[in-house]
């Protein structure tokens, strides 16, 4: 019996190797080795089958002229949800591959399921194949999302090959009628579907390379859009090879506090959009609600009048949203005071009261603090540091700032406040939402021509003290 063809590859960049090594020469990465059937060669014949992953690869290819390459605006379906088509980049790009992770149960297929709702009753052909569970199980799902259109097929499967001759010949829509191609296609999850050509089980490097190639090759020939939901690891990565992430045109995470109910959809990848856009959801009976204004969801339930609560204006790519931050500072009851925070950088408050012990002279080793971003966003942008040396200051003297006050700016080791970007973007959401003052850095003050509210210039900690 010929003995089968073991191959090592790196699981972060896919480098092979016939024998084992501690270190990736590729990505130098340590211990990230793993075995596993050498791949299978692609029917097709295109020598290594790693090849496929350029998809359009035809025989009949050559290198063309630039400017006669004709372009159109690339056609795209709406999914009637408006911040998915956002974080897409306004919508689905017909033939993308869209890679959909997060969290278990953080809603994922709840979105893509609702997705399809939406496509179904624009009468875009639809197929969602699932290989976790039943239709009985996706069925009693669509139920909570409401009534379905008629061009949205389900299938529950695991063999990726079955999967591929229907995206070759088509479904049967209509019965009765020609079978046509689906338009777009959910696979939920590619670690739970194979290929019979791959002797590895499913959701092993090999298997979901070497699925992903498939469903890539396959959508770019039909046109058809596809997303892909993938599991993540424990480090919040998604699970399979690190390649993953290349060959796909869009990344988009999805996640949230499993304990707050609202979820939030980041691009970070985007072939045909802005990246790091931001979608927000808020997980309801009926499915995820679109949230339309994060700011004020943010700031739901701020007490008035409290010391330590600051509100500021972090930036989610181009949108701002304008966030409560929470500081409790205490005596201590140890030796070495205790520093948690919650949605914000542990080492980034550590250095923030360092500066502020040193360049105000206020004995904070005296004290523990907490921090914490109100509404579970995570934020680490230094444009928050100095409404976290507000919060830390205000909690410290047990002194409350107006309600209506928004802090903004960088704070750096000498105490000095630095100007951030889109400053007028934030001092118009703020506006928006009815506040009156904004202390900003000094630098930022040329950067709002008309200000709607009043602007406080500040250049270092000492002048937020005063003023505060
Ligand atoms: N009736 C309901 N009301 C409110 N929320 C619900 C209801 N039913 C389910 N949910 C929420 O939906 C989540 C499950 O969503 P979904 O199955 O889409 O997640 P997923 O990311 O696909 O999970 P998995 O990784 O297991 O595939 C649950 O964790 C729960 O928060
Ligand atoms: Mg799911």
């Amino acid at each position: 019996m010929a003995k089968e063809k073991l191959i090592f590859f790196c699981k972060e960049c896919g480098y092979e190797s016939p024998k084992w090594m501690g270190q990736c020469p590729g990505c130098k990465e340590w211990n990230t080795f793993s075995e596993a059937p050498k791949a299978v060669k692609s029917s097709k014949g295109h020598g290594k089958s790693l090849d496929s992953f350029g998809a359009a690869i035809k025989s009949e290819s050559k290198p063309a002229r630039i400017n006669e390459i004709k372009t159109t605006k690339e056609d795209r379906y709406y999914t009637g949800i408006g911040e998915l088509d956002r974080v897409l980049g306004g919508g689905i790009v017909m033939g993308s591959l869209t890679l959909v992770g997060g969290d278990p149960g953080i809603g994922k297929s709840t979105l893509l399921l609702q997705m399809c709702h939406e496509l179904s009753k624009r009468n875009v052909r639809v197929l969602y194949v699932s290989g976790e569970e039943s239709l009985k199980q996706i069925k009693m799902r669509a139920d909570r999302i409401g009534e379905f259109g008629e061009s949205l097929l389900l299938m529950s499967e695991t063999c990726l090959d079955v999967v591929e001759e229907y995206m070759i010949s088509g479904c049967e829509y209509n019965a009765g009628e020609k079978q046509a191609v689906p338009q777009v296609m959910i696979i939920d999850s590619i670690q739970t579907v194979y290929k019979e050509s791959v002797e590895a089980a499913p959701g092993s490097v090999s298997q979901v390379r070497e699925c992903t190639a498939a469903i890539l090759r396959i959508a770019k020939q039909q046109g058809i859009s596809v997303f892909v939901v993938g599991h993540v690891t424990k480090e919040g990565a998604i699970a399979g090879p690190r390649m993953l992430e290349h060959m796909v045109d869009t990344v988009l995470y999805f996640e949230g506090d499993n304990a707050s109910s609202y979820r939030m959809l980041r691009a970070v990848k985007n072939r045909f959009g802005s990246t790091n856009e931001l979608g927000v959801f808020e997980m309801k009976e009926s499915g995820l609600e679109e949230v339309l204004n994060p700011s004020e969801y943010m700031l739901q339930g701020k007490p008035e009048g409290e010391p330590g609560s600051i509100v500021t204006c972090t930036m989610e790519g181009t949108r701002p949203i304008m966030v409560e931050i929470q500081a409790l500072v205490c005596q201590t009851n140890f030796n070495y005071p205790r520093r948690t925070s919650v949605g914000v950088d542990i080492n980034r408050i550590t250095l923030l009261m360092a500066v502020i012990e040193k360049r105000l002279g206020i004995h904070l080793s005296d004290y523990d603090a907490y921090v914490n971003i109100a509404g579970g966003l995570r934020a680490n942008e230094p444009a928050l540091d100095l409404a976290l040396v507000a919060a830390v200051l205000s909690s410290y003297r047990n002194r409350a700032i107006d309600d209506r006050m928004l802090i903004f700016g960088e704070v750096g080791l000498v105490g000095e406040v630095r100007g951030v970007a889109m400053a007028a973007k934030r001092i118009a959401e703020a506006h928006k939402m009815g506040y009156t003052t904004c202390i900003i850095p000094e630098a930022n003050m040329n950067a709002v021509s008309d200000p709607q509210v009043k602007l406080v210039g500040i250049r270092n900690i000492r002048e937020l003290g005063e003023f505060l």
